[in-house]
């Protein structure tokens, strides 16, 4: 498969700071990618030097096979942009930026309705930019991110600062260009939303990618632990009785109950129910947490991504 991006020991400097240092790594022709780490870690800096709109200072990158800063034209014609922060005149209506962002390429979809109808801004059409709501507005930023049917769509931040139901629609919506067989670049700050659309993810912490995989690839790689969390009814029995369960490696008390530690779920919930049987007592609010990329952030640096 050709790579859509290949980035080698790219680097980036602000004076003193290295926002982004020695990154490589490349994006496969049609693959869902993600770019994920906590705010300040580079990642609006590395998707900018990829669109050419940030130089860096050292290392190569190759966007569709061009320089994004010595051919940058011609790459513009073939990428779709959203930034992190877009900037549209408030007054403008929806299809009045539609035509105005068609009129930037040579080539651009046939049918700005359809792409309308993708986004399901079809009764938007004639509203103003400024009074969209937040959901509503970033949709129309897609809109005309793929107004030229770009080969690769970047998305900086796709759903940051969206409310739940909006956020959804975002990731329903990355799935449809999943289907189009678009190569999607997109960071992210929300491990979930990392794990939920993007083929392979890197993690980026102080400009450094510190894993690559896919996120099932991570959460496997790491050996992180499943949880299986519970409370007893009228007991104060002592958390070490439960690492006597086989496959439990470490059984935690907390004012919530207790967690145990397991890499068999099953096997760990059949024997905390054999050993309520045997002791008599009863569980109640049994559930299991399965590792997830949050848990990889944690381990791989010691910290929550949210600090
Ligand atoms: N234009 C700039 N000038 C100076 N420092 C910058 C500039 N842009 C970003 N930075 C700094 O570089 C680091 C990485 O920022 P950024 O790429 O925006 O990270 P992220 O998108 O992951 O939040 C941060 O410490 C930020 O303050
Ligand atoms: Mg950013």
């Amino acid at each position: 498969m050709n790579s859509a991006i290949v980035c080698e020991h790219v680097t980036k400097r602000y004076s003193s700071l290295t926002a982004v240092n020695d990154v490589s790594f490349s994006v496969k022709e049609g693959e869902i990618f993600g770019l994920v780490g906590p705010n300040g870690a580079g990642k609006t800096t590395l998707i900018e030097m990829i669109e050419g709109l940030r130089t860096p200072d050292g290392g190569s990158i190759r966007a569709l096979g061009l320089d994004p800063n010595k051919q940058g034209g011609e790459l513009r014609e073939k990428i779709g942009v959203l930034l992190q922060a877009t900037s549209i005149q408030p007054d403008i209506k929806v299809k009045e930026a539609l035509k105005l962002f068609a009129s930037f390429y040579e080539h651009t979809v046939g049918d700005t309705a359809e792409l309308l109808h993708t986004l399901s801004l079809e009764d938007k059409a004639n509203s103003r930019f400024r009074k969209l709501s937040g959901g509503l507005k970033q949709r129309t930023a897609i809109a005309l991110a793929l107004v030229n049917d770009p080969v690769i769509l970047f998305l900086d931040e796709l759903t940051t600062g969206l409310d739940p139901q909006a956020r959804r629609n975002m990731w329903d919506f990355v799935d449809k260009v999943r289907k189009e067989g678009k190569t999607v670049f997109l960071t992210t700050h929300y491990m979930e939303e990392a794990e939920k659309l993007c083929d392979r993810v890197a993690i980026i912490d102080y400009g450094k990618i510190i894993a690559l995989d896919t996120p099932r690839g991570l959460i496997e790689q790491l050996g992180a632990e499943s949880k299986v969390i519970f409370k007893i009814e009228d007991s104060d029995m002592d958390a070490a009785k439960f690492e006597s369960i086989k496959s439990v490696s470490r059984a935690e008390k907390s004012p919530d109950g207790f967690t145990l530690y397991t890499r068999d779920e099953n096997a760990a919930l059949q024997g905390l129910v054999r050993l309520a049987d045997k002791q008599g007592f009863r569980l109640t609010s049994i559930r299991t947490e399965s590792p997830n990329l949050d848990d990889v952030f944690l381990t791989l640096t010691g910290r929550e991504i949210r600090e």
